[in-house]
């Protein structure tokens, strides 16, 4: 059975992580990345921890003729894509540039794997094209709808993979739908790095704990919840590294079969099916540092949702996969990770 993955978007804060999931689990990888939001550091350091060098090519998912040479040069079982932008406020602001990355970026992937009749994908979708959800928890047949373009270019991704599917042969397309990533490995060598203050709430708070930043402004605390402030679906980024190795292995049993039939597209959820209050990670993240945790609350943020929790039986009965850690887990791996590298990777 072939073993080797494409990882595109493998620097980065997710990709880094599976990088050593996948090396433990035996997959030979080869990391494709432009590092337009992640550094050689990391790099550096998931090769430091997994005991051996990491094949990497600094390139481009735009440049067609960059991974024609890459298919031509080796043998892949498959692709895990997780290069992307993903920031949701600079999509209001350079909708062009999101488009072109993310969907553009993934048609001339999907035309390299075509060419080099590699099929098998798992793309980095998100809990985001479920938009506004009627119903909690929620699971894969919920509707699907983006205010945003970060979100319309993972829908968009997702209708083209579905396209694709139903009308050629031989493509099996896993979109894992992410739902909040947030920690850190427990090496603590390796983690989120975020470019400039932090949009996300775990980063936002680690910044705050570490004394980088002053306040947590909790965007909203009349929403219809536990305590009034936004419910969300945390997930380890450990436990997420992990539901790719489950897929590929689904990828490969399956295309292992005597009759095999593709499988065609097949989003799957990847969260813990809990959600936790920005107030309760708050406190939980307070009591595992030791630190304070100053916040004021403003106004809710536009285009927020009040609460979004994964239904996540269909990972489980597929790929075999559960989310295991904590919030407190998800917290410590954090905190470890923001107090060793208060600068991230920058360590000059
Ligand atoms: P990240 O920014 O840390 O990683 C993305 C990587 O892709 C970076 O290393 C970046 O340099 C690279 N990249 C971007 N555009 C590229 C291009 N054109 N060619 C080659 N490389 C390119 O983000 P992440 O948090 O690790 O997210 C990984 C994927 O998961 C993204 O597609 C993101 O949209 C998706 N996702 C993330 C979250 C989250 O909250 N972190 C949630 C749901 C989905
Ligand atoms: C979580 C909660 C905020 C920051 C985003 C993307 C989504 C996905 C994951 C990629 C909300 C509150 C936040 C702060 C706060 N990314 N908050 N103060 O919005 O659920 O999802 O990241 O696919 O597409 O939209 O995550 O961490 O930004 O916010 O009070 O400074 O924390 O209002 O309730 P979100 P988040």
């Amino acid at each position: 059975m072939k073993n080797k993955i494409l990882v595109t978007g493998g620097a980065g804060y997710i990709g880094s992580h599976t990088c050593i999931a996948l090396h433990q689990a035996g997959y030979d990888i080869v990391v494709y990345d432009n590092l337009s939001n992640s550094s050689r550091e990391a790099i550096n350091r998931v090769s430091t921890l997994i005991g051996q060098p990491i094949e990497f090519i600094e390139g481009d998912i735009r440049d067609t003729e960059l991974l024609r040479q890459v298919f031509t040069k080796h043998e892949f079982f498959g692709v895990i894509h997780f290069a992307g932008l993903k920031a949701v406020g600079e999509s209001v602001a350079k909708p062009l540039l999101y488009y072109n990355n993310n969907v553009s970026g993934t048609i001339t992937l999907l035309e390299a794997m075509a060419e080099a009749n590699v099929k098998n994908l798992v793309f980095s979708s998100s809990a985001t094209v479920y938009g506004d959800p009627e119903v909690l928890p929620i699971d894969e047949t919920s509707p699907r709808s983006c205010t945003n373009p970060y979100g319309q270019s993972k829908l968009t991704v997702e209708h083209i993979l579905e396209e694709l599917a139903a009308t050629n042969d031989g493509w099996n397309l896993i979109p894992l739908r992410y739902f909040n990533p947030v920690g850190a490995h427990p090496s603590g060598q390796i983690g989120e790095d975020p470019n400039d203050i932090p949009n996300n709430l775990m980063p936002y708070i680690s910044q705050v704990a570490v004394g980088k930043l002053e306040k947590l402004s909790i965007f909203g605390n009349d929403y219809p919840t536990v305590d009034g402030t936004g419910v969300r679906d945390f997930i380890h980024v450990t436990d997420l590294a992990q539901g790719h190795v489950a897929a590929l292995n689904y990828l490969q049993k399956q295309v292992g079969q005597d009759k095999y039939s593709s499988i065609g597209f097949l989003p799957i959820n990847l969260g813990t099916g809990k959600g936790t209050s920005v107030l309760e990670l708050v406190t939980a993240f307070s009591k595992v540092s030791g630190q304070d945790i100053l916040y004021q609350f403003d106004a809710r943020r536009a285009g927020d949702i009040a609460s979004c929790y994964a239904s996540a039986d269909k990972a489980k009965e597929l790929l075999g996969w559960e989310a295991k850690l904590s919030i407190n887990e998800m917290c410590q791996d954090t905190w470890r990770w923001q107090s060793m590298n208060p600068n991230g990777y920058n360590i000059a």
